[in-house]
């Protein structure tokens, strides 16, 4: 068989070939005809010339349309001058199917337009390099955590409560089981599984119904959670330093090809080295105060004020010891401050703002308790996680990683929405 893939002609010049795929874009040029194809591994400029092919190759040539499926038969030559340093002179073109109209065309298209056509659009280079640098972020975390003796343990998606307050709940009717709610978070359950396995992580689709239409926020969206049993909030800030450390590093070393596509000024990123500056909730109050931001001491950083703080530093900064009041019930409270939960947020450079929520878990059954009374949450759904606390409890601690932000980041997109194969939002459910 003489088909091969466009990313490997390069190790087949001289040799006639097959390649199937899509009609990327076409073009004539006096006698000569280019016919740009691309089969997902790359595109190749594949040449008629007249004199030197039959008229039918021609008229078949002139026939096609962009995103028509079709193979072609050629045979390999070296051309620096041609993307990729190859180029194929056409012998033969197998026609699959002629695409009629397709509707994403070379020039400027609106978003919604685009998002609307998502599952064409994906075909385009742009989208290509997104979705490649996506992947390599997945396989960059797997390995993180594979490489230091972390067991995957994968969390439900259907829950019997909330882990993230209740207001961003999808619920569904569970049969006579009564109400279900698709997990926010796997992190009640890593917990669980990190007093059997001491490390561990999950890693998978989230879900919040987040009314806010933000370049943030999705309603579903991956999260990876480590979880850690005897690690503290400084260990859990080591870990999670090292972790951006290793993503970011992965895909300037493995994906340059396509940040470059994407025009991504990597010097910025290229400072994503340990360790992270880390500062207290405190620390970032006065920076916005010094920098005349109006804001009250116990609100949560929203977005501008998380640009503010994170403007300071030219790489990730962590931001630990939060007003307990505004986070989640499970964390632990700093003992020096019961005020202040051991809890640290880290933020990207470059207004990117939050891609890392992270804790110390509370680890005392009484307290824990009061916890979930004081946050109005019934207690026995969770009794299965007071049991953690009821058998050989341990201080521990984790954090979960946004995906979808961490890709957006890294590729300097302006919106989360590209940074996911089918993104859903408040206000969008298609394709
Ligand atoms: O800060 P969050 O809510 O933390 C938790 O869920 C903890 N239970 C994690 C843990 O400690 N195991 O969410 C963690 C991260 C955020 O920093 C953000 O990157 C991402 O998840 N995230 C979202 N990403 C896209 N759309 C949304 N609506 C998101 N909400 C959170
Ligand atoms: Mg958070």
């Amino acid at each position: 068989m003489d088909r091969v893939y466009i990313g490997e002609l390069r190790a087949h010049i001289g040799d006639r070939v097959t390649i199937r795929g899509w009609v990327h874009n076409k073009r004539s040029s006096g006698k000569i005809r280019f016919l740009l194809v691309r089969d997902g591994t790359g595109v190749v400029q594949s040449v008629l010339s007249k004199g030197n092919a039959p008229d039918e190759l021609f008229q078949l040539f002139d026939e096609l349309t962009q995103e028509s499926s079709l193979a072609v038969r050629g045979t390999v030559r070296a051309d620096e001058r041609a993307p990729g340093g190859v180029e194929l002179t056409i012998e033969e073109i197998q026609l699959l199917q002629l695409a009629q109209d397709y509707p994403i065309t070379p020039k400027e298209h609106g978003i919604e337009f685009l998002m609307d056509l998502r599952h064409l659009w994906l075909r385009s280079s742009k989208q290509h390099a997104i979705l490649r640098i996506r992947h390599e972020v997945i396989r960059a975390i797997r390995e993180f955590f594979d490489g230091r003796g972390f067991t995957l343990v994968d969390a439900p998606i259907f829950t019997p409560a909330a882990c993230e307050g209740t207001t961003t709940l999808f619920e569904t009717e569970y049969f006579d089981l009564g109400k279900a709610y698709l997990t926010q978070s796997g992190q009640l359950y890593a917990e669980a599984a990190a007093m059997a396995l001491g490390k561990v992580y999950c890693f998978g689709p989230t879900f919040r119904a987040e009314k806010s239409k933000t370049r943030r926020h999705l309603t579903e969206f991956w999260m990876v959670e480590p979880e850690v049993a005897f690690n503290d909030l400084n260990d859990d800030m080591d870990l999670a330093e090292a972790f951006v450390e290793h993503i970011v590093g992965s895909v300037l070393g493995n994906r340059a090809a396509e940040l470059k596509a994407l025009e991504r000024d990597t010097r910025l990123l290229e400072n994503v080295k340990r360790p992270f500056p880390r500062i207290s909730y405190g620390e970032a109050v006065e920076i916005l105060h010094k920098n005349a931001l109006p804001f009250e001491w116990g609100n949560d950083l929203g977005g501008t004020d998380e640009t503010v703080v994170s403007q300071q530093f030219d790489r990730p900064v962590m931001v630990h010891r939060y007003p307990a009041k505004m986070k989640a019930f499970y964390m632990k409270r700093d003992p020096a401050n019961p005020d202040l939960a051991l809890a640290v947020d880290v933020l990207a450079p470059e207004g990117y703002g939050e891609i890392i929520g992270g804790s110390q878990r509370e680890d005392d059954y009484e307290t824990l308790l009061r916890r979930l009374e004081e946050n109005g949450l019934p207690r026995e759904p969770f009794e299965w996680y007071l049991d953690l606390r009821r058998y050989g409890s341990v201080p521990h601690a984790g954090f979960g990683l946004g995906l979808e932000r961490t890709v957006a980041w890294i590729c300097g997109l302006d919106h989360i929405r590209q940074t996911i194969p089918f993104p859903r939002t408040i206000y969008r459910l298609r394709p």
